[in-house]
């Protein structure tokens, strides 16, 4: 009886123990790449500067008041909680690095990444971080993804008034920080790509060496930095820019990038006239190409014609932004982006009118992405994919 299950038992026995020899030996050859892009690596470990007591957004404003509120409205400060952000990094075709720019420090990952076996992004060698911080973790980009290396905070100035350890490094502070983040070009995979050139696009365009991506998306203020401190030079740290929320209660600062001008502006039209309006966008304000970063982001100009009645007559839509196709070979169909400086001019034209009176609106919205991937994604009704950043409505008569 127990001779009939001993040697089965035995032989699972030994399978198994060769298997973990196999294994064993195999671990031996298993050929670990060592992670070399910035952004598969994340900021290695830091300690609480000497003189704080955490890392915390929340408690370097107990001083910073005015950084820390500013911040709070910044995409940054969503940068992990993000819905379609969690939803994308759910899925498997996400690799281990997808994180490395929305919580970039050591201390807000849950495992130290250690390589990658033979070379496989979706094969990270993984350890549990023993000082893994929950809490840290939700601030994505938070004060000490920037401010804190070597256990100090980095600063502008050095200065000499700060209760906590400062070091200098004005080099460290400037737009190449930013550039490493908001910009990678690289196919991860087959199906897979990162494609960010916000850094590219600013050196090849006319405000390199005149304005960066601080001097914009931080402006300069004179204030004091701690309530009762002397003022000094000082940056706004609501990082304004597309004005796309991220929540229902997320109410981002904005930046206006483009101008607007409709021509012509006529309140009367005769019947046999046809009816012609231009509306011109320049993009007169980024430093780079608008939408930037995100391929999925675009703008959307419409007009809309009706009678008196609030018929519509026409209707007609332009779209400025990239075309991708995912499968099966990830590749950019098209892009329309506007450069900077760039003039984009629509024409509606309108066959003549019967006699009465009519409304005409125009309207430029700026999406996050379509209603599509979000219900793909799962998003919520409550997700907000975009808003109109300008509208103009006037009436005219056709006499
Ligand atoms: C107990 C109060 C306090 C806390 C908490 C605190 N700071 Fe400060 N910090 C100061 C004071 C005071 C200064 C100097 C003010 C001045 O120079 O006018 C300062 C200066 C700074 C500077 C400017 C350094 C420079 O080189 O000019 C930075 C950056 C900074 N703090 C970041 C942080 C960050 C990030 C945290 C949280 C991790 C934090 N601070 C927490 C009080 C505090
Ligand atoms: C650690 C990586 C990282 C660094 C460093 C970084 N960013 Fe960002 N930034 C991001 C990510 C990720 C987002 C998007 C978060 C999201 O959409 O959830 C973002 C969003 C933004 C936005 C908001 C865009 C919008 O309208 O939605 C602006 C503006 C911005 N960053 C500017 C800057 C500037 C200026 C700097 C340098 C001082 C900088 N960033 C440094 C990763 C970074
Ligand atoms: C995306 C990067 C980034 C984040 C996040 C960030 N800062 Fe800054 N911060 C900067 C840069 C860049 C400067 C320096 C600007 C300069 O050179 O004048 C700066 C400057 C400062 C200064 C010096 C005084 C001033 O206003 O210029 C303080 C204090 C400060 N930050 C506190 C904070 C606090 C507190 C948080 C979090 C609530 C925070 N920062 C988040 C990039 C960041
Ligand atoms: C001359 C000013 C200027 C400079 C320089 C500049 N930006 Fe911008 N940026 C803007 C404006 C204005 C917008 C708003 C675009 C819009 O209308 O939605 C913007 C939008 C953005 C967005 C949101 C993307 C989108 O299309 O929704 C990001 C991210 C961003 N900037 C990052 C950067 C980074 C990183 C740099 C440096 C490499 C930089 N910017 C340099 C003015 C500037
Ligand atoms: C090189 C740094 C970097 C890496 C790596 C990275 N991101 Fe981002 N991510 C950004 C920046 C910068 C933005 C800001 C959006 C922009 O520029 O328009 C962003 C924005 C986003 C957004 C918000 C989109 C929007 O329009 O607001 C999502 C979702 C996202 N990333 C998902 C991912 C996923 C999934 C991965 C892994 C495949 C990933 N990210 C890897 C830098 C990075």
């Amino acid at each position: 009886m127990y001779r009939k299950y001993y040697i089965p038992i035995a032989s699972i026995f030994i399978l198994a123990l060769s298997l973990a020899y196999i294994e064993f030996f195999m671990d031996d050859i298993k050929v670990i790449v060592q992670l070399k892009n910035s952004w598969e690596m994340a900021v290695p470990h830091q300690e609480v500067p000497q003189g704080l007591t955490s890392l915390k957004a929340r408690d370097c404003g107990m001083c910073h008041v005015q950084h820390y509120e500013e911040w709070q409205k910044s995409t940054h400060a969503n940068a992990w909680t993000d819905k379609q952000f969690q939803a994308e990094l759910k899925k498997e075709s996400s690799p281990f690095m997808c994180i490395n720019c929305h919580i970039p420090l050591q201390n807000q990952q849950e495992y130290i990444i250690k390589g990658l076996e033979d070379g496989d992004i979706y094969k990270p060698v993984k350890e549990k971080n023993p000082h893994f911080d929950a809490e840290l973790q939700l601030e994505g980009i938070t004060c000490v993804s920037c401010h804190v290396r070597d256990n100090k905070i980095i600063g502008p100035t050095g200065t000499t008034l700060a209760p906590h350890a400062v070091k200098k490094d004005t080099e460290h502070l400037s737009e190449k920080l930013c550039i490493s983040c908001h910009n990678a070009t690289a196919v991860v995979t087959p199906t897979l790509a990162c494609s960010f050139q916000t850094g590219d696009e600013w050196k090849a365009g006319p405000f390199y060496k005149q304005k960066n991506c601080i001097s914009c998306h931080m402006p300069e203020t004179h204030r004091s930095i701690v309530a009762g401190m002397p003022e000094r030079k000082s940056r706004f740290h609501s990082f304004p820019a597309s004005g796309i929320p991220k929540s229902p209660t997320h109410h981002p600062e904005r930046l206006e990038s483009l101008t607007f001008t409709l021509s012509p502006n006529k309140k009367t039209y005769a019947t046999k006239d046809s009816l012609i309006f231009t509306l011109e966008l320049i993009n007169a304000n980024a430093g780079h190409r608008v939408p930037t970063g995100n391929p999925e982001r675009f703008i959307i100009t419409e007009m809309v014609l009706k009678d008196k009645k609030g018929n519509i007559i026409s209707q007609k839509q332009e779209r400025i932004g990239e075309h991708w196709e995912w499968h099966p070979i990830v590749k950019k169909i098209s892009d329309n982006n506007l450069n900077p400086g760039e003039s984009r001019k629509y024409t509606f034209n309108e066959k003549p009118l019967a006699k009465g009176s009519y409304t005409i609106h125009f309207s430029v919205s700026k999406h996050r992405l379509t209603p599509e991937s979000a219900k793909y994604n799962k998003l919520g009704a409550d997700y907000p994919l975009s808003f109109v950043a300008w509208e103009q409505t006037y009436d005219f008569e056709v006499k």
